[in-house]
């Protein structure tokens, strides 16, 4: 077992598939409560049940994170069920990628919306709990594009600049003894891609991903990573990507 995990309650916001599933299953096996959130309901519930089965503690809350009261409503499910939450993962976000020109103006506001008015509630919704723990920690998913603006990429990047951006200013809540990091994936082979709709700009990242892509576990170890530091370490930021990947 991994020194800092064992016991922690921690929210996922995003749990569904991907680097979140990926992330609740690790910490799960290393003995973490995990609470997770997404709107599709059936897989968080079957994703609990499979970590229960298994011996560990889960708890599935539908969870729209465009939606403020049921972000609030997932954190407060933790802490009434489990007394608290020590970490919480904000890593809901959606990469409908095109070029401006094509003015998809309703993708640009979704992105928006999730990942980083999300990722805002997440912070309103479990920030409160935090200060009266006097302890937790923020887990916030960027991404390379956070750091490289790519043809197509302006809004995502836009919303992965901010992701950066506020975790950054969470620094000011250090007087609650409340840690933040920032994790800054590149390529990792998931559904994300699902949610370009562009035929396009489709084919050539479902193209790039197949060749360069690697597995979501790396992201989870790096959760496991700044989770189980001393509680005087504070991991702020982790970017990496696949040793194929140039940009
Ligand atoms: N894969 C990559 O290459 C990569 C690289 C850098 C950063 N990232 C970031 O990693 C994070 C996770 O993405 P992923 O790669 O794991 O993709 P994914 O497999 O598509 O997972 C996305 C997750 O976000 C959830 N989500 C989307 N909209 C939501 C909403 N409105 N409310 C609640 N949950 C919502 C989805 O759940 P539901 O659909 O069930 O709601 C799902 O659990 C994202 O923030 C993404 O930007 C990914």
């Amino acid at each position: 077992m991994t020194a800092g995990i064992k016991d922690k309650i921690v929210v996922v916001a995003g749990a569904s598939s991907g680097l979140g599933e990926a992330t609740a299953r690790l910490l799960s096996a290393e003995g973490a409560t995990v609470v997770l959130g997404a709107r599709r309901a059936d897989r968080i519930r079957t994703l609990a049940r499979e970590l229960e089965m298994r011996g560990g503690n889960a708890l599935a809350v539908t969870t729209d994170v465009t939606q403020r009261e049921q972000v609030k409503a997932l954190v407060d499910a933790s802490v009434q069920t489990y007394g608290r939450v020590d970490v919480m993962i904000n890593n809901a976000g959606l990469m409908p990628q095109t070029p401006l020109e094509r003015l998809k103006v309703d993708e640009w506001d979704r992105m928006i919306d999730v990942n980083i008015k999300g990722v805002l509630y997440g912070i309103a919704a479990a920030l409160p709990q935090m200060q009266r723990q006097k302890s937790g920690h923020f887990i916030n998913v960027s991404s390379v594009a956070g750091h490289k603006i790519g043809p197509g990429f302006a809004v995502y990047a836009a919303t992965k600049f901010a992701v950066r951006v506020l975790s950054e200013g969470l620094q000011e809540v250090k007087p609650y003894n409340i840690r933040t990091t920032v994790i800054s994936p590149g390529a990792v082979a998931t559904e994300l891609p699902n949610s370009v709709t562009d035929p396009v700009t489709s084919k050539r990242i479902q193209t790039f991903y197949e060749q360069v892509a690697v597995p979501a576990n790396p992201f989870a170890r790096a959760v496991a990573f700044a989770m189980s530091q001393p509680e005087d370490v504070d991991i702020n930021e982790i970017l990496y990507r696949p040793t194929k990947q140039e940009v």
